[in-house]
């Protein structure tokens, strides 16, 4: 299982010191871009995400909760383990949307709201990266997780196959339910106030990975 601390459940005055006290056990940080549209809040975008660059040494992990992927994806500055993960339900063609960000020299990453069925990813399997199934109504950290992930998760696992598609999932994660996600199927497993509720940031993580190899 790999870890992304999500930094919206983070101290937005503090946002770089947050980042450096995850980084040790982090495999990617999780940047939220919300545009007021496509969901009902407004978080961050291109120059906060470009600027928190410089000393951290993770891969970003941008998820764009935006109706125009493709108009903003390109002021991202991007290195090739970076992922940029667009909607299948904003504004933009997703076959052009993915050539596009595909160009930046990025990965590519697709993600759905829990409403849509998972099976309308499955024509873009052979082009993208990685898939984030939501397992919250995307917009706000802290929401309590939806449990009928699990299986949008094992039905997307076996669409996957051995197809080089990493599965993310994101929403409500804790020490309770991240098993039951990993023993699904989802590979990178995004987590706000799990973590950044936490004084401990560190332990919380821990936590998480400990809980998710847990046997029994
Ligand atoms: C929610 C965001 C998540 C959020 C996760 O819309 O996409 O990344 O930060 O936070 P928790 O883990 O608190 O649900």
């Amino acid at each position: 299982m790999k870890l992304a601390p999500s930094l919206l459940a983070a101290d937005f005055g503090d946002l770089r010191a947050e980042a450096l006290e995850v980084e040790p056990l982090a495999d990617y940080f999780h940047f939220v871009v919300m545009d007021g549209h496509f969901v009902d809040n407004l978080t961050i975008g291109p120059p906060v995400v470009n600027a928190l660059r410089a000393g951290l040494s993770k891969p970003f992990d941008i998820h764009l909760m935006i109706d125009y992927p493709i108009h903003y994806a390109s002021r991202f500055e991007v290195n090739p383990d970076d992922v940029i993960t667009f909607h299948l339900e904003a504004d933009d063609e997703p076959f052009r949307a993915i050539e596009e960000i595909r160009e930046l020299g990025c990965k590519v990453g697709i993600s759905l709201r829990p409403i849509t069925p998972i099976e309308a990813v499955f024509p873009y399997l052979d082009l993208v990266d990685l898939v984030l199934v939501m397992s919250v109504e995307p917009g706000f950290g802290g929401q309590k997780f939806m449990p009928e992930a699990v299986e949008r998760i094992e039905r997307l696992r076996g669409k996957v196959g051995n197809r080089h598609v990493t599965i993310s999932v994101d929403g409500g994660i804790n020490v309770q339910n991240v098993k039951s996600v990993v023993d699904a199927g989802a590979e990178l497993i995004v987590a706000g106030s799990a973590i950044f509720g936490k004084s401990d940031r560190i332990a919380a993580m821990r936590a998480l990975i400990a809980a998710a190899e847990q046997t029994q």
